[in-house]
């Protein structure tokens, strides 16, 4: 793709373009190793290597990252009173990220964030099934009934029952641990499921959407881009 220079220091969040241009008159800015000052200089986003203050910039109109979502904070963009999960992400310049769809606030566990509003709709859409995995402790014995309830789908008070969900046991006894699989995103959704199966849910964590998985390697608080591996799955969806 072809643009000017300012557009895209601009897009890729290094100030606003009034800022931007002042910076290429000073020669902060290189193109192919060599200072240029012209604002509308034509870059070629595929082949021309640009760099601001000696750092090399890469140009994507997209950008994709998970976060390890920790409990206590909200999944918005702002919020007033409460952390919200863009708090994790102060030192990325560019604007326009968003998380793609919400945890409960005392939710851990993998979200994406991304500026592609196209892909977080693919995402969150009931009809691309898409597979959200949760880990789970249970309050209470989670039985086989409880599991052919999941299959089934549950009345939890909305117009419709919830879509077939699956359970599998990890371990149970007066409290259980559980892993769910639902393709929705409906509010509270495993937790009333839940508890329209007279359990509660005392811990949830979200261990993949789709075929991106959380890497464990990050701790609650951290993420990190998308691989080339897990990009190419979600543009398949
Ligand atoms: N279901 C819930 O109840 N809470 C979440 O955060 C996600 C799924």
């Amino acid at each position: 793709m072809n643009m000017r220079l300012d557009k895209l220091l601009c897009e890729m969040g290094f100030g606003s373009r009034s800022a931007v241009k002042s910076d290429i008159k000073k020669g902060c800015v290189t193109v192919n190793g060599l200072a240029v000052n012209r604002p509308e200089t034509k870059i070629n986003t595929e082949k021309d290597v640009v760099s601001y203050n000696g750092s090399e910039i890469k140009y994507s109109k997209y950008e994709y990252y998970m976060l390890y979502k920790p409990a206590g904070c909200v999944s918005a963009t702002h919020d007033d009173r409460e952390k919200t999960v863009m708090d994790y992400f102060l030192e990325i310049r560019r604007e326009g990220f968003f998380p793609v769809g919400r945890l409960d606030k005392d939710t851990e566990g993998l979200l994406l964030i991304t500026n592609d509003g196209g892909l977080a709709h693919s995402l969150l859409s009931p009809t691309k099934h898409v597979n959200k995995v949760y880990y789970a402790e249970i309050e209470g014995k989670v039985t086989v009934e409880t599991v052919k309830m999941f299959e089934q789908g549950i009345d939890i008070g909305d117009d419709k029952p919830t879509l077939p969900a699956g359970l599998e046991i990890i371990t149970s006894a007066c409290n259980s641990k559980v892993r769910v699989t639902i393709t929705e995103g409906r509010y509270h959704q495993i937790k009333r499921m839940f508890e329209a199966a007279g359990c509660r849910v005392t811990y949830l964590k979200r261990l993949s959407m789709g075929a991106v998985r959380l890497d464990e390697t990050l701790n609650p608080g951290e993420y990190r881009r998308l691989n080339e591996d897990e990009r190419s799955v979600l543009m398949q969806l």
